[in-house]
């Protein structure tokens, strides 16, 4: 068991504070601001993640997890301290560090001699350098001061956060010295070994032992990837589209090659949520500030946007000048099981629906707003979005659109057009339902 405190508590810092507490560890989250503090302290997760309320309230009633808005208290007597401050994306593309800089400054005060500072946030290439320097700024030791840092970089989905914690690939675990690292290598032991009550013996998560720059290289790197690999099959959806190929098909058979594999090549709207538009442009900005030249990764981001306004060019190849028609969205959070809307393909494609002229409804099992278009409609369900639709858009695949019943949508819609914005469903059952199926390059 080991001493932990995590610093902030938003996605990654909750599921890690809960997760860390469930294999055994004591807990003490800090968290500034108070409605969340209050939230977290009575057993309310502050967002959406299925069964982390759960976890959290049963690791409170253990007395392994508690939280505080005092950094100094909590940091003090911990052996390690986990920065999971929000690194969110700043007016250029780079991540905004100020929000981590001002923590690391006040742990660098509060931190045990020999403690251990472990940065989990999204950080650029080269912030354990940074993060260095701070800390050594402010610790009451000054040069004298003994502690290390090592990055730990995460690589949970929302949605199915806390399990891709407990059940990871791997575990990347970065430092400039050996004994930090071996010493946050042994508080993932439960995990490593899957020792945690509901472990799972058979699987063998790696440990990936490092340097601090690679181990944040192996993050951007990871995620340029998917991002790029979600951008490639989207564009060859668009080909499909042209050349009347099903993308579906295409997909399954070039993923049936060990080295390319199935996975994340789900053709679609687009991805979104807060990692890959924000890591491709950290990537980005990297290349321009050390003149490295970045050509492939530069041009994912501007591929994605181009794949959110497909859903737009297929609603005008259908109904033609979309002023005034009527257009219904099912789906709002960038992808199921969330209530997340950060860089949601379904903000992009309203603003442009309305940007058309046309009048936009909307119905999401979880989110009941669109922040960025607050005159749009929103209904109770699916059917009630459809009524007196020209078109019906499923944006995104939560399950319960898996039950729609397309005779019931025909019956109330005004219009025919039903675009699959995922790829989701049967077109033979769309279309029996009296429907004109369109997928994104699906025949
Ligand atoms: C991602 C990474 O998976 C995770 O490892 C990282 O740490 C954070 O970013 P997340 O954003 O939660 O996680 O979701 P993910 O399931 O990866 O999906 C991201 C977006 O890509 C979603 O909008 C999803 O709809 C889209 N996507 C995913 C596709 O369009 N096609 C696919 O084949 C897969």
């Amino acid at each position: 068991m080991v001493n932990i405190a995590v610093i902030g508590t938003g996605y990654v810092g909750t599921v890690a504070a809960v997760a860390f507490a469930a294999i055994g560890h004591q807990v003490t989250g800090i968290e500034v601001d108070p409605v969340k503090l209050s939230a977290l302290r009575t057993g309310t997760v502050p967002f959406h993640e299925p069964g982390l309320d759960e976890r959290l309230r049963h690791e409170l009633a253990q007395g392994r997890i508690s939280f505080t808005d005092d950094l100094a208290a909590g940091v003090a007597g911990t052996r390690v301290v986990f920065l999971c401050v929000g690194t969110p994306p700043g007016p250029d593309g780079r991540p905004d560090l100020s929000m981590l800089r001002a923590a690391a400054a006040q742990v660098g005060s509060a931190l045990a001699d020999g403690a251990i500072a472990v940065t989990k946030s999204t950080v650029p290439i080269g912030w354990g350098g940074e993060l260095r320097t701070i800390i050594a700024g402010t610790h009451p030791a000054g040069a004298d001061a003994r502690f290390g840092v090592v990055s730990n970089p995460e690589f949970l989905r929302e949605g199915s956060a806390t399990h891709d914690f407990l059940y990871p690939d791997r575990v990347v675990i970065g430092g400039d010295d050996e004994d930090a690292v071996d010493e946050v290598a042994r508080m993932y032991r439960p995990i490593l070994e899957q020792t945690f009550p509901g472990g799972n013996r058979s699987l063998q998560p790696a440990l990936i032992r490092t340097d601090v720059a690679t181990a944040e290289t192996i993050k951007y790197a990871a995620n340029g990837f998917l991002a790029t690999k979600i951008a490639y099959i989207n564009e060859i959806a668009r080909i499909c589209d042209s050349a009347g190929a099903d993308v579906e098909i295409v997909a399954e058979a070039v993923g049936l090659d060990h080295r390319i594999e199935r996975k994340f090549l789900n053709a679609g709207t687009g991805y979104g949520g807060s990692c890959f538009g924000k890591d491709l442009a950290a990537l980005s900005t990297y290349g321009e500030d050390h003149g490295i030249e970045l050509p492939i990764l530069d041009a994912v981001n501007p591929s994605n946007i181009i794949q959110r306004n497909q859903v737009v060019g297929k609603l005008r190849a259908a109904l033609g000048d979309l002023t005034g028609r009527r257009v219904a969205i099912l789906g709002l959070s960038y992808k199921p099981n969330t209530d997340d809307l950060r860089e949601a393909p379904s903000i992009t494609i309203v603003e442009s629906l309305l940007a058309a002229g046309a009048r936009v409804v909307a119905y999401d099992p979880i989110v009941k707003g669109l922040p960025t278009a607050p005159g749009i409609a929103i209904a109770r369900d699916a059917y009630e979005a459809a009524t007196g639709a020209d078109a019906v858009v499923l944006v995104t695949e939560w399950s319960e659109f898996d039950d729609l019943n397309f005779r019931e949508l025909s019956r109330v819609m005004a219009g025919d057009v039903f675009i699959d914005g995922r790829n989701r469903l049967d077109p033979a059952a769309v279309t029996e339902g009296g429907l004109r199926y369109m997928g994104m390059g699906r025949r």
